[in-house]
């Protein structure tokens, strides 16, 4: 079975992309490292017990990562995701945080690796943080990463945060400017403008909610609120315009549980800014090699969207 491990920041599509893991009969996930981001720490640790809970597989390891960026002013997008990140649905029978493993999530990472080395995949879908934390306490640990796959940054300064800023990387851009400089695994990169032009048609989204199930339900539930939003004159504004449905963080996913998803990619060394009045947190592309980068990532440029539909699909059976 493939190993993974998922550092995320549970938001509405970072549920999808749990259950679009755990609906792989052929994966093993060793274990969820939660990070600040869409919202709070704290409510990113309940929401992914609720997702779990859902899918009754509240046995997989959850670990409390890192609550604020590193050095950037905390942001969360509860205009997107809702205040608690799910969405705004009360859930009176949410998980207690006792079920939260001991460990801390930037260890818990760091030994997972080791203790499978070459073998483990990681799916990071929130800010950085956990992962350059995690890469400042054992250099040498991503060398024994299989691979990464992230969510984030941009590549024609669009951005959905700032102007030319993608939330995760905006939300703490040191940690993805060190995440992007150190660890040298085979990376995979799922941008904002990608998953815009990949987003998914109305009239699918209608038939993957309609499904008789009880992650359905749920799924219709939290997702609510945010395909309200994606629908609005707001976001008619961005490249989605009209398309669609984004369900960013689940394109990083699939690409790590499926290894013929990514139709097209392009590999180039990435950096991000790190200062600039508009440009701070914006992805920076090297095409000329200027910055000599010993280390280039995979930019995802497509993806086959029938398989990813099917995948979506079998996440809510
Ligand atoms: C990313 O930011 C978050 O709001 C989403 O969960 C996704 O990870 C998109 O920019």
């Amino acid at each position: 079975k493939k190993k993974l491990v998922i550092d995320l920041d549970t938001g509405v599509d970072d549920a999808e992309a749990i259950m679009m893991a755990l609906s792989d009969p052929n994966v093993e996930i060793l274990g969820i490292t939660c990070c600040h981001g869409n919202t709070s720490l704290e409510n990113v640790l309940k929401n992914t017990l609720r997702v779990l809970k859902v899918c009754n597989r509240l046995d997989i390891p959850v670990y409390r990562g890192c609550s604020h960026p590193l050095l950037a002013r905390q942001k969360h997008a509860g205009d997107y995701h809702g205040k608690d990140g799910l969405g705004d649905v009360p859930d009176p029978d949410a998980p207690g945080l006792e079920l939260l493993q001991k460990e801390k999530a930037v260890h818990a990472l760091i030994r997972m690796v080791k203790q499978n080395p070459g073998e483990v995949t990681l799916v990071a879908t929130a800010p950085l943080t956990n992962l350059a934390v995690a890469v400042q306490l054992a250099p040498s640990f991503p060398k024994k990463l299989k691979a990464l796959y992230i969510m984030g940054g941009n590549t024609e300064s669009r951005g959905n945060t700032t102007v030319c800023g993608e939330f995760n990387f905006v939300a703490d851009p040191e940690a993805a400017y060190i995440v992007l400089d150190r660890y040298t695994c085979p990376t995979y990169i799922a941008t904002w403008e990608f998953s815009c032009r990949m987003s998914l048609p109305w009239s699918f989204c209608d038939e993957w909610l309609a499904q008789q199930t009880e992650k359905a339900a749920f799924m219709k539930k939290i997702t609510s609120l945010s395909m309200t939003k994606a629908k609005s004159a707001e976001y008619q504004k961005e490249i989605t315009a009209g398309k669609g449905f984004n369900s960013c963080d689940c394109y990083a996913m699939a690409a790590a549980l499926d290894d013929t998803l990514i139709t097209d990619s392009e590999e180039v060394a990435v950096t991000v800014e790190l200062e600039g009045t508009y440009t701070r947190g914006m992805m920076v592309l090297d095409y000329m090699e200027l910055l000599k980068k010993k280390h280039k990532a995979f930019i995802m440029k497509k993806v086959d969207l029938e398989k990813f539909k099917e995948m979506l699909m079998n996440a809510l059976k």
